[in-house]
């Protein structure tokens, strides 16, 4: 394990890659053949998973921080990752939903790319509807590329489906076109939303196709981004008083 990727450039057979290592800086170019198998952390870098989550496992997610009966959605969670052969023979994957912000949905979806990334060493992209809907609208060099990579990844991570501001046909068709592509190839998917999927607003045809490759993972209606912020508050605050009776 080398650190984080800072530089890769590309050229024919390869890539040249320099990272960034703690307490020494970053490397000389190293050559990695085309075709080499990726090691777990540059399959991280590649990911595209938000930062705060990068490094989350599993583990780290609190299932019993819901005060609910959540045994169906962590049974759910754990077959994907002991069987998540079976879900890809079958391009099964996951739809994670809660109406509530902050209830853990992308937090969860982020934690299983960490322990696929591990257990299977495949590729893993994660995007939010918003990004995806940005990037196809992006002419840039490289996006065309980067769109490739969202449609073919082992398990993709399509972050706030529903959250898709406007009902245009142009966004209502490039979603389509991926989730169709995704459940052709039966290439598994992991939905998170603040909707129930029948209830998505979104073309019919790309609902359908939702419903039918995944499995739905509810997520309690409860804030838990707001009830550590409040925690963490009162023991910020806590610690002030006490300081002063000292
Ligand atoms: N089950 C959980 N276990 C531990 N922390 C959690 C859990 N659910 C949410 N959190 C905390 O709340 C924050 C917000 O969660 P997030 O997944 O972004 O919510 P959502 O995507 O549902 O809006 C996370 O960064 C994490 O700190
Ligand atoms: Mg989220």
């Amino acid at each position: 394990m080398l650190g984080l990727i800072k530089f890769v450039q590309r050229v024919p057979g390869g890539s040249f890659v320099t990272y960034d290592v703690e307490h020494y800086g970053e490397t000389q170019p190293f050559w990695i053949p085309d075709g080499t198998v990726m090691g777990t952390e540059e399959r991280r870098n590649q990911s595209m998973i938000p930062p705060e989550y990068v490094y989350k496992t599993a583990k780290e997610f609190q299932w019993d921080i819901y005060g609910e009966n959540v045994k169906l959605q962590k049974q759910i969670v754990n077959a994907f990752t002991v069987n998540f052969r079976e879900f890809e023979r079958q391009g099964r994957g996951l739809y994670i939903y809660s109406g509530t912000k902050g209830s853990g949905k992308t937090m969860l979806a982020c934690c299983l790319c960490n322990e696929i990334i591990e257990r299977y060493g495949i590729s893993v992209k994660f995007i939010s509807v918003p990004d995806f809907v940005e990037l196809i609208k992006d002419k840039r060099e490289g996006s065309r590329e980067k769109t490739d990579s969202i449609y073919q990844t082992r398990l993709l991570v399509l972050d706030d489906i529903g959250a898709q501001t406007g009902k245009q046909e142009w966004i209502d068709n490039a979603l389509f076109r991926l989730v169709d592509y995704r459940k052709r190839e039966f290439l598994p998917t992991i939905f998170t939303s603040n909707s129930d999927a029948e209830k998505l607003k979104m073309d019919d045809r790309t609902v359908d196709r939702i419903v039918s490759i995944s499995t739905d993972v509810k997520i309690p209606e409860r804030s838990i981004r707001r009830e550590k912020a409040a925690e963490s508050n009162r023991m910020f605050i806590q610690g002030l008083l006490d300081a002063e009776k000292a």
